[in-house]
Parts: C-alpha cells; structure tokens; sequence
C-alpha cells in the first residue's frame, strides 16, 4: 500500500513514517518545511534504511497537489501538515484558517478526483476545550477556544459532510492528547525554534541551560498539587497510532482518542524528568496562563477496542528520550 503522508518532515509525521516504513508500506512525503528540516529525510532512510519519496510542496497549492496524485497515485493519506501554535493562531487567525483549511480541501477534492479513499486526519484534544468531567471520550461535546482548536474542529466538520456525501471514503480523526518524547536513536524529535510555548520542550531548554528557569503556571488548581494536569504521550505510541488506524478493517467516518488516559501534573512531570535524567530543573510558580484548564486525559477504551491500540512507554521513557534527542542535536 502507498500512503502519502503531509507533514512527513514534522515531529508526529516523521515518527509515523519510520513506523510505516518498518512495516513495509510505501511512503510519499508532501511538505513545505515551514515548521522541519530536509535532514529529517535522511535520518527517516538512517533508521530504516529505506527509502521515501519527498515533495517539497505547500498543499495550499492545488497544481501541486494534483501532481502528486497523478505520479503517486496513493491508496491512503496521513494528514498531518498545519500550523499548530496556540498563541499564533490568536495572533495570525486568517494564517491558520487559511492554511489549515485550504490545504485540507485541496487534498480531499483530489483525492476524491483520484479515487483515493483512505483518509487519517490530525485532530486534537483541544476540539473539546474545558471537559465537564474526566476522562474525556470521544462523544463529549466540542467546543475549541482559539482559532488553531477551531480550524480542527470545522476540518472534522468538512469530513463528517464529505462522508455523508459520499461514504465510499473512509474517513479516521484521530484526536492527539500531548505527545512528548522522542525516537530511540535521538535521531527525530522535537526542537522548536524561539521561547518553547509547550511544557517539555520548555523543560529541556532550562535543562540545556538555554533558559534559566521553569515558569509553572499556576499552583492553585483543582488537582493533586495545584498544577495542570495532562494526558502525556510517547510520540512514538501515538506514531503507531496511525498504522493501527490504517490496519483497521473497520470502514466509514471513525473517531479514536489517542492518549494514555492518565493524567500527570506539572509538578510530577518536572520531578520525573529531573530524576531520570539526574538533573536539575529550576522552577518557580507564576499566574496562571490564560486559556489553560485544570486538567485534561483521555479516555482511549474505544481505540484500545478497535485499533487495539496500547501505550508500550511511560513517562520515564518519555522524559529519557525528549532530553537524549536535544542532547544529541544541540549544535545543529
Ligand atoms: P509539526 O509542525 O512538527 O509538523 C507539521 C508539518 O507540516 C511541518 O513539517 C510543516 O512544515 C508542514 N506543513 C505545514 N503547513 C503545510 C502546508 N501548507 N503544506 C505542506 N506542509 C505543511 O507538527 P506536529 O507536532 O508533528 O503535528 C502534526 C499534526 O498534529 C498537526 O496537524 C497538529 O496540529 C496536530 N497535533 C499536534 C499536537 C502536538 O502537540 N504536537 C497535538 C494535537 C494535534
Ligand atoms: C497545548 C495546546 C493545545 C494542544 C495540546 C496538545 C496551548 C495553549 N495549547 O495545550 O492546543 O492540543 O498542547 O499538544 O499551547 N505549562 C507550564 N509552563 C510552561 C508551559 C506549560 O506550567 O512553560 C503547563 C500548562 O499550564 C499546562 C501544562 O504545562 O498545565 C501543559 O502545557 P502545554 O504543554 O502547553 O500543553 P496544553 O496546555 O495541554
């Protein structure tokens, strides 16, 4: 099976498609490197020592995406490319909805022209902004609270229209819970450019002594010590994922939650990551962050059910592996 996966080059996208590849499928990349780097592509061959197919192409760009259709001709996509950055999305919100959502309707309307049928979508924990109660299951109501949540939520809604249309696709969203950690090898990762906006990429800059000191936000919420709770994912358990979602037999319009369904504080993470990797991380309480919510976990019983998904690593992995891979990129 060929399966063309937007956003190969990025963090989730890179890691799924060394999963892909281990499991012999064959993978086309589509994507434009505004949030990853060309090297990605060849630690993606260092680790598989297989090969991938690259087009530097935006898929806002419709000509381009057809020219990927017609030389490729992919059986399945894995939808990853977009802009994700919360506090962006506020700022820049026609950036988000543009790139977001043209990119994904130029994609559908081709595959549809293509005959293309197999569709994985990218969605997102923040579609249902503050729960009502935990864990959170995928038949909670929806209602994202910034424009990147919203762009998620009307790509759901585009999907839930197109199937209705036309149920010879078969449509997996899969909404991601917070995906940290990073590949065994320290070879694919994630390393944002500027002040870190997510907490474990903030954690192993303090930890990289490239900022000096952990701002926790808030201390006094509802929740075991006061801090935020959230559903932590190894990066390469949500990878796979995506391959179990390929696998499924079942077809039609599919929703799954991918997360571990625990929760973890701030505290405990910071606490976790300091005694596995033997280090110290300064911190220091300040306001809390506006949009924040006390806590946030999945519920994953209908994917361990249907996708037989399972979570292989824990947060000691998760904490081991986000420091290695910086470690091991730090000059590049
Ligand atoms: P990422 O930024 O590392 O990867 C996204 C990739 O898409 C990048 O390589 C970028 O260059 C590419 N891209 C963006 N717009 C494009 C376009 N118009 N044409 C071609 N390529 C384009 O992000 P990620 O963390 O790997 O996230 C992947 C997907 O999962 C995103 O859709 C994101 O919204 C979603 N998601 C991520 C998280 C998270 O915490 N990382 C959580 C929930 C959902
Ligand atoms: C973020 C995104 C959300 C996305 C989710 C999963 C924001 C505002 N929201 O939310 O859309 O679905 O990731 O990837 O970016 N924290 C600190 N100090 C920091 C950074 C974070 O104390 O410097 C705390 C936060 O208050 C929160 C927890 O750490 O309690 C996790 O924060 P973060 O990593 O940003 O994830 P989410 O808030 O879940």
């Amino acid at each position: 099976m060929k399966v063309l996966v937007t956003g190969g080059c990025g963090y989730i996208g890179s890691h799924t498609v060394v999963d892909l590849l281990n499991e012999d499928y064959e993978v086309v990349i589509v994507d434009n490197l505004s949030n990853s780097k060309i090297e990605v592509i060849d630690k993606i061959k260092k680790i598989t020592g297989k090969e991938v197919t690259f087009y530097q192409y935006d898929l806002c760009d419709k000509e381009k995406v057809e020219i990927v259709f017609a030389r490729e001709n992919p059986d399945a996509v894995i939808h990853f490319a977009g802009l994700k950055a919360v506090g962006e999305s506020v700022q820049k919100p026609l950036l988000y909805y543009e790139n977001n959502l043209i990119s994904t309707l130029n994609l559908l309307e081709i595959m549809q022209k293509y005959k293309a049928r197999k569709f994985v979508f990218s969605s997102s924990a923040t579609v249902y902004g503050k729960p009502a109660s935990l864990p959170i299951d995928e038949t909670f109501p929806l209602s994202p609270t910034n424009p990147y949540g919203t762009t998620k939520l009307m790509i759901e809604n585009i999907l839930a229209d197109l199937y209705q249309s036309d149920n010879s696709f078969d449509i997996t969203i899969l909404r991601y819970f917070n995906p940290i950690g990073a590949h065994k090898s320290g070879l694919l990762g994630e390393d944002p450019n500027g002040i870190p906006n997510n907490l474990m990429p903030y954690i192993v800059k303090v930890a990289t002594k490239e900022l000096p000191v952990l701002n926790v936000f808030g201390n006094d919420y509802d929740t075991v010590d006061g801090t935020g709770v959230r559903d932590y994912i190894h990066v390469c358990d949500l990878s796979y994922g995506h391959v179990l979602a390929l696998k499924n037999k079942r077809v039609g319009l599919k929703i799954y939650n991918l997360g571990t369904g625990m929760g973890t504080s701030v505290l405990e993470l910071v606490n976790m990551f300091e005694k596995v990797n033997n280090i110290k991380i300064d911190r220091q309480f300040v306001a809390r962050r506006e949009g924040d919510i006390d806590a946030c976990y999945a519920s994953n019983a209908k994917a361990k059910e249907e996708l037989n998904f399972e979570c292989k690593y824990n947060l000691e992995d998760m904490c081991l592996d986000s420091y290695n891979y910086v470690k091991n990129n730090i000059n590049q």
